[in-house]
């Protein structure tokens, strides 16, 4: 896919993984939109982008807000990827395991909201870029869009009192390859990233080198972090090469664990 004549939208595009991304598909000449609630660092980036970069302040929990920030890409070019790497709020009421030590159930609101902001709101920013993809002319190949996710080895491996949360990636797995089937007839391909453990922004509240000193040992080999830009090496290549469709690809360092 050829993206230098088109606009592409990414969720969480202040983040880590979004802002690491952003700056790879610039490069590549395309008109880049950054959906964030991170004002600040979201302006500044596509002030650092240029290219016609912008950022538009986008709540991932609206739908209206998501059409919004697709219509601004729209507005700037045809849009022909969007890569949804968004956070969210954090949950009303806190939670981790199924039964916790003091014999209390998960609370079906802190499920919720978990499957909310990581699973319903990835299947609304896709089915939206989807929509607005759908209407443009295709490029070679009868190609118009992709669609890139982000899952998570949690997905796959859940760890103790991540329920909903390996419950919500699990779904962006199995997203993957429903909507590569729905929107092949239109020319729209559809991928998912599932990362290991990457040194974001997630973790600035807990510190980078107490984070890498925690995490870094997980990874079998290299043992350390991902760095950002190694997700935007592998969204970049999910965008450029067209064969690439229909699956979730583990980018960990052989974590397991
Ligand atoms: N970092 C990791 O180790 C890791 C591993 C697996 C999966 N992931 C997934 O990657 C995605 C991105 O995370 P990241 O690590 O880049 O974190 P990050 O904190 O660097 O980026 C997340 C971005 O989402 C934005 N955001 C928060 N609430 C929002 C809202 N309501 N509307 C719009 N944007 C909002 C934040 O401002 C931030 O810029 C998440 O889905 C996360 O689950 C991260």
């Amino acid at each position: 896919m050829d993206i230098s004549q088109g606009s592409v939208l990414v969720t969480g595009g202040a983040g880590g993984f979004g802002g690491a991304t952003a700056r790879r598909l610039a490069k590549l000449g395309a008109r880049v939109v950054l959906a964030d609630v991170a004002d600040e660092r979201g302006r500044a980036l596509a002030d650092e982008l240029g290219n016609g970069a912008t950022y538009v302040r986008t709540d991932i929990m609206s739908e209206e807000s998501i059409e919004a920030a697709v219509a601004a890409a729209v507005a700037l070019a045809p849009l022909r990827a969007v890569v949804i790497a968004h956070g969210g709020p954090p949950p009303p009421v806190v939670g981790g395991r199924v039964v916790a030590r003091d014999g209390s159930r998960l609370p079906l609101a802190n499920f919720t909201h978990l499957i909310n902001v990581y699973l319903n709101t990835a299947f609304s920013v896709s089915s939206i870029a989807a929509e607005a993809m759908a209407k443009s002319d295709p490029l070679a190949d009868k190609q118009r869009g992709v669609i890139v996710n982000t899952a998570s080895i949690a997905g796959f491996e859940g760890q103790v009192g991540q329920v909903a949360y390996g419950a919500a990636k699990g779904g962006i797995i199995s997203l993957a390859l429903n909507m590569a089937r729905d929107l092949a007839p239109v020319g729209i391909r559809s991928m998912a990233i599932a990362p290991g453990t990457f040194l974001t922004h997630a973790f600035d509240g807990m510190g980078r080198d107490k984070a890498q000193e925690t995490f870094g040992p997980l990874v079998l080999n290299p043992k350390r972090m991902g760095e950002p830009d190694e997700y935007a090496l592998l969204a970049e290549q999910i965008i450029v090469n067209d064969f690439l469709n229909g699956t979730t690809i583990r980018l960990d360092g052989g974590q397991r664990f």
